[in-house]
């Protein structure tokens, strides 16, 4: 097959999904899985979570979209983030789809469109001083999104859900981006929420945590340890058979399960380094360009010398498209493979087309593989890119 391509595992996608369900049935029998959208929006994927009764998590009109696209209803899906469109909150609320409040356009559009019963959460601004710094590296200026309950923008938005939405199903939207995806992360959180709704006093419908879990990935904590953890600080204040529990993961469930297979394509060395040229890039894996390490293999033959140094590079002509530095391993050739491992989250959907166009997406399943993504072809690029007044 022909290089670069992603490849997704479906079994280890399914166990995942499964991990999660089995957790929340177990731990919070009252829940509902939701997936971040962003994470990854592969069409293919969308559509095989909504079979599997995972809700749809969006922070765009797009997301939106492509999630009704995709076969979702309005109600199955969760509508985050500070950019939502007029239009789209309409449709949305309309649709009784779960909206989470995060912006002062929100608060006006629930002042034209709130009067009936309908599912609305407030996202909470919570500070990095809360978390230890290991788990959060210190954020001076905190957090962007969400109200802040220390300078009254969390009550007036409280206020305002109540005089416009008096029948409201309410509830709290908290998420926490952290580097060690820690379950002690999750125990501040709750134990946040926990002072929040004695604070207001409030009767929730349901509560939302937020993705930013570990899936997948041996040695790591699992959902149970997380969900249990919530449980532990939510079950003080709240009747875990009437308040709801939603969790929003992306990376949990398609960053375990991804491969990128990419090929080398040139191998040479100047007068300070060997230089291995290959077909994948850093925008396929690494969008934030701040990886330094992969779980990788090679097909280089085990009878291969060992060399010092070889630094491994993408196909886009920016000098800093490295992608790793492999040291005292076996020589790479031309025509051998390189495969990343767990490179699901915020890569094939997140990397754009620079230079080269999408690469192919194919799925795992029954120990055979099933393209679900075509490569882009210049003619699309050509089509996506270009204007026409008649819209063609
Ligand atoms: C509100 C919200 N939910 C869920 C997620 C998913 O996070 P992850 O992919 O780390 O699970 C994010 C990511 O930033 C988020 O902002």
């Amino acid at each position: 097959m022909k290089t670069p391509f992603f490849l997704i595992d479906e079994d280890k996608l399914k166990k995942n999904i499964d991990d999660f369900e089995n957790a929340l049935k177990e731990i919070w029998p009252n829940s509902q899985l939701a997936y971040s959208v962003k994470t990854n929006s592969l069409p293919w994927l969308l559509e095989y979570l909504k079979d599997k009764n995972v809700f749809a998590e969006v922070v765009s009109d797009e997301e939106l979209d492509l999630a009704k696209l995709c076969g979702y209803s309005m109600n199955s899906i969760i509508f985050n983030g500070p950019i939502k469109g007029e239009e789209h909150f309409k449709k949305a609320i309309e649709g009784e789809a779960i909206l989470n409040l995060d912006s002062k356009n929100d608060l006006e559009f629930l002042k034209k469109y709130g009067s009936k019963e309908r599912s609305i959460g407030i996202r909470v601004n919570v500070s990095p001083e809360m978390f230890s710094k290991e788990d959060i590296g210190y954020e001076e200026d905190g957090f962007r999104f969400g109200f802040t309950d220390e300078n009254g923008s969390l009550q007036k938005a409280l206020e305002t859900v109540y005089e416009y939405c008096p029948k409201v199903k309410l509830g709290l939207h908290l998420h926490c981006n952290s580097i060690t995806r820690s379950v002690a992360v999750y125990k501040t959180i709750a134990e946040y929420a926990a002072y929040l709704i004695e604070k207001y006093e409030l009767n929730l419908d349901f509560i939302d945590i937020g993705g930013g879990f570990f899936g997948g990935v041996e040695g790591k904590p699992t959902p149970v340890d997380y969900i249990k953890a919530i449980k532990k600080e939510l079950e003080k204040v709240v009747n875990i058979n009437k308040t709801k529990l939603i969790v929003e993961p992306g990376s949990a469930v398609i960053g375990s399960v991804v491969e990128l297979h990419t090929s080398v394509i040139d191998v040479k060395d100047t007068k300070h380094a060997r230089v291995v040229t290959t077909d994948g890039s850093r925008i396929h894996i690494d969008p934030l360009w701040k990886k330094e390490r992969y779980l990788y293999s090679t097909t280089a033959p085990k009878e291969q010398r060992n060399i010092p140094k070889q630094i491994i590079c993408g196909y886009t002509c920016m000098d800093h498209d490295r992608i790793m530095i492999l040291e005292d391993e076996q020589e790479l050739r031309q025509g051998d493979e390189i495969v990343y491992y767990r490179v699901g989250a915020y890569s094939m959907t997140f990397g754009g087309m620079f230079i080269r166009y999408l690469p192919e997406v194919y799925i795992k399943r029954n120990e055979k593989l099933e393209k679900v993504r075509e490569r882009i072809s210049t003619n699309q690029y050509f089509k996506i890119q270009s204007f026409t007044e008649k819209g063609e």
